[in-house]
């Protein structure tokens, strides 16, 4: 059974490097995408500090729809191009927010929320939804967690050869 370690987070680079790790082994042998998505907010949640939610928005058409997660219950569908989500989405790179408060149009599913990274999930054309994190810190984020988690994203959209026909947004 897989236990996740504890990864020191004092050393972002390593800490990065350790969780890759985790998550190669945690996703081997399975190719289901809601399994692996599901174990991998779980993991970041369990092991990474100051986070209040962590998961996954799959595109269908031009709608994200919440996918697994971990954290309190969230807004169910983002409009293309809608808060943060929605704006990595349109723009087709990771958005980081210091400061929700001061993003326009930022959608709060948790009162709590202060910093959010979202990470959009692409492989090759399809566009198929995004990573996002949101944590109760103000800028809790930086470019070296930005690096971090798309390395994350990297090593997840390798993974998964098949994603479900329903998923994507075909043109980017
Ligand atoms: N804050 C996001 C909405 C999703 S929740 O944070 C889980 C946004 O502005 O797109």
């Amino acid at each position: 059974m897989f236990a996740p370690r504890a990864v020191d987070s004092r050393d972002k680079t390593e800490m990065y490097r350790e969780l890759a790790q985790q998550l190669a082994s945690l996703m081997a042998g399975e190719s289901d995408a809601i399994a692996n998505a599901a174990n991998v907010s779980a993991l970041l949640f369990q092991t990474l500090p100051d986070l209040n939610w962590a998961g996954f928005y799959f595109l269908h058409g031009d709608t994200l729809v919440l996918g697994p997660f971990q954290g309190r219950p969230a807004c169910l569908r983002i409009p293309f191009g809608k808060g943060v989500c929605g704006t990595a989405i349109r723009l087709g790179r990771p958005v980081l927010v210091e400061d929700v408060h001061e993003f326009p149009g930022h959608i709060a599913c948790d009162p709590n929320s202060a910093a959010e990274l979202v990470i959009p999930i692409i492989d090759g054309e399809r566009v198929l939804g995004v990573l996002d994190l949101d944590s109760p810190v103000r800028g809790r984020f930086d470019e070296r967690d930005l690096a971090g988690f798309q390395r994350l994203v990297d090593i997840l959209v390798s993974h998964q050869r098949r994603w479900p026909e329903e998923f994507a947004r075909l043109a980017r």
